[in-house]
């Protein structure tokens, strides 16, 4: 198929809180190297986006402030918008769902497919609060687990058995936030019937889209083969847009079936604004030689594979994505990126903690994109990135190309005389760079282009390293010449080749380069730089990072983890509950059981066991030695030696990491999980007997 624009969409953001570094890996900066790319290449493209402002996260948020709901949007969309200008994202349009346009699209959207019977209608009992009037969803629900008695668990997941639940599971459910008891009523909603699209589906996306990422496919094959359900469209809130349909009054559009129309209304709103530059919307969204590609996260793969689709077939008049590009998760160090645990790097600190640095994150998010699987950020790898690769490949190439130029030829771009083979062996390593890249970029391998054209700065930095211009420069000028007019040629290259993917320092470097433009079709060129020409004002391209400002992230996210590991247990002891009684027994039972009084002689950690204590106990009976799994809970064992514990005296011998226990030593499990070893009050004799 041949096109004859692209249109990419990048998800919208919900403007619940900043923007961090596992959206930006994930979305943003693969969608603008995409977009730049296309761009570069003179091709007619349009880059929408903007904040997703319905849903329940902005509510849920709005409440932790204190503040309406529509000053969060305000505030994280101005926030999120101005970041990522300042980060470089490269959008036509950053608008927000709660604009005017969008409330009038999605609302026509939602009355063109319900004047049209494309959706059922169906009553069915939800959890309502009386006292506050309003129904609630999953996550705002609260109650006992059915499997371990936990009163705190949610409609959804309890979180401390790890079971999933539905809030039908709960045993007394309640409002997570007013603690007021729930009741069932009915309630009538709107559902899409996903079921009618799924030989559809199938056929478009699991006969015609094979080429789509393995990832994506493969959760599009899972959903489609445990069949699909007609979808809720509609929900009891009152943070959204209004179901226009009488008699719908207190109900609104579900977030996931107004955000994605935002990508229509927002380019409609850019091309309502400027017609004479970007057109009429519905060539956009309408015309089959017009490609869309969304660009997003794996959490969203359902949404855009299947049901948006969906939508727009059910409309009939739209055009459907012919890429769905979606990577997996970045870490943190090691730890799952959480906006609610504030265990990421928010892109606004980092702009403020790193001026200028765009591009180093920029590049490092690139290198360690997770496209194939999760990946890991470090603030280590960070930094080596920056200060190996980009300041000590890149960086010194250019530097050093420019600064020879300044002091051998005042400045100009020197003649380029007759190649040795060198020079052509040379130039045949970087003549398909081209090729290259286009080929990994069409194919949004990111990566691996990034690493092309890294693998570009390379053979420059070689070049130069193995001809050593600044030596020859006493002895034969005309040489020189060549290999610096060669060296400024790669560098022009250098520029055209990472503007997709660091921008900042393609602008700086064709300043320096004294370009006033250059297009993507001239990469792999040599004569892009005549000779004669004037360069520009030279300065360093990267600068090296030091520890300091690498340690000041590494201390700001020690300091989280402990917030976050002291608020855990605050949780755990809040929601703590004995565990429910053993069943009965008996005297005889309990007395075959022979627990005795002995003092700690010694207390010690078994070598290469994180878990177990040694433990040397005088019984009154010649002494014995016990271990005990318990190390977790006693950091300092010391602190036993000296106590009197209790121990079961006939347990027979067991050996553990070739050392063999006599008994076992009696704990208690504490609400936080730590064993707690029983200790006797006032002196006994040891060997005593317990019972
Ligand atoms: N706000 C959603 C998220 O962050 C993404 C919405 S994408 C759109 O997961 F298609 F709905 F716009
Ligand atoms: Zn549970």
């Amino acid at each position: 198929m041949n096109y004859n624009r692209t249109l990419i969409t990048a998800a919208l953001p919900y403007a619940n809180g900043p923007v961090h570094i596992g959206h930006l890996a994930g979305v943003y900066v693969p969608a603008d190297i995409y977009a730049r790319y296309l761009r570069l290449k003179g091709k007619e493209t349009l880059f929408v986006c903007g904040s997703d402002e319905h849903g329940v996260p902005v509510t849920i948020r709005a409440r932790k402030e204190g503040i309406t709901t529509q000053q969060v949007v305000d505030r994280y969309h101005e926030l999120i918008k101005r970041s990522f200008a300042d980060f470089g994202i490269s959008f036509d349009i950053y608008s927000r769902t709660t604009s005017n346009i969008h409330h009038k699209l999605a609302s026509d959207y939602f009355r063109k497919l319900y004047d049209n019977g494309k959706f059922i209608e169906q009553t069915t009992e939800q959890f309502y609060d009386p006292e506050t009037g309003h129904f609630l969803t999953d996550r705002n629900i609260r109650g006992e687990c059915p499997h371990c008695h936990n009163l705190g668990a949610y409609g959804d997941q309890c979180e401390k058995c790890g079971s999933t639940l539905s809030p039908e599971e709960l045993i007394n459910p309640y409002n997570a936030e007013t603690g007021n008891p729930l009741v069932k009523k009915p309630t009538s909603h709107w559902y899409l019937p996903l079921d009618q699209y799924q030989q559809w589906l199938e056929q478009w996306i699991l006969e015609e889209h094979k080429e789509w990422r393995p990832n994506v496919y493969g959760q599009c094959k899972s959903w489609l083969d445990g069949g699909l359900r007609p979808r809720a469209v509609t929900r009891d809130l009152d943070w959204g847009i209004p179901v226009p349909v009488e008699g719908a009054e207190g109900k609104v559009l579900y977030v996931w079936f107004d955000a994605p129309i935002g990508y229509i209304s927002n380019t409609k709103e850019l091309c309502d604004a400027q017609p004479e530059k970007y057109g009429n919307w519905e060539k956009w969204w309408k015309d089959p030689s017009t490609r869309l590609i969304h660009f997003i996260g794996k959490d969203n793969i359902v949404f855009h594979c299947i049901v948006f689709p969906a939508m727009l077939k059910a409309d009939g008049s739209y055009i459907l994505p012919d890429n769905v590009p979606s990577n997996e998760f970045l870490n943190l160090e090691g730890d799952k990126i959480s906006t609610s645990r504030n265990w990421a790097v928010w892109l606004n600190e980092y702009l403020d903690d790193f001026p200028g640095k765009q591009d180093v994150l920029r590049y490092v998010l690139t290198a360690n994109a997770p496209e194939t699987k999760d990946n890991d950020f470090t603030w280590a790898d960070f930094q080596a990135r920056n200060n190996n690769e980009l300041v000590a490949i890149y960086g010194n190439f250019v530097n050093r190309a420019l600064v020879l130029t300044g002091k051998y030829f005042d400045g100009k771009v020197p003649a380029q005389g007759e190649l040795s083979d060198y020079d052509k062996a040379t130039i045949d390593e970087f003549n398909n760079v081209k090729t290259t890249l286009e080929d990994l970029l069409n194919n949004f391998r990111f990566r691996d282009a990034q690493k092309e054209a890294m693998n570009l700065a390379r053979i420059g930095n070689k070049y130069l390293a193995d001809t050593e211009p600044w030596k020859l420069a006493k002895t034969d000028l005309d040489r020189t010449a060549t290999i610096l007019n060669l060296s400024l040629q790669i560098a022009a290259n250098l520029a055209i080749a990472f503007e997709p993917f660091l921008p900042f320092s393609s602008a700086k470097l064709r300043e320096m380069l004294g370009l006033e433009s250059f297009n993507w079709e001239e990469l792999g060129r040599t004569d892009l730089l005549a000779e004669g020409h004037p360069l520009g004002q030279v300065s360093l391209l990267f600068e090296k990072i030091d520890d300091a400002p690498i340690q000041a992230q590494l201390d700001r996210l020690a300091r989280i983890k402990a917030e976050n590991e002291a608020a855990a247990q605050a949780e755990a002891l809040k929601n703590w509950q004995p565990v429910p009684v053993k069943a009965p027994t008996t005297i005889d039972e309990f007395d075959k059981a022979d627990i005795r009084v002995g003092t700690v002689l010694e207390c010690t950690n078994v070598k290469k066991s994180d878990r177990l204590l040694q433990f040397r106990i005088d019984d009154g009976m010649g002494g014995r030695t016990i271990l005990s799994g318990i190390a977790q809970s006693y950091p300092d064992p010391s602190v036993l030696v000296g106590k009197q514990v209790l121990f079961i005296a006939n347990f027979p011998p067991r050996k553990m990491m070739g050392i063999e226990s006599q008994g076992m030593i009696l704990s208690a499990v504490n609400a936080d999980g730590k064993l707690i070893v029983t200790t006797v009050t006032a002196p006994v004799r040891n060997g005593a007997q317990v019972g």
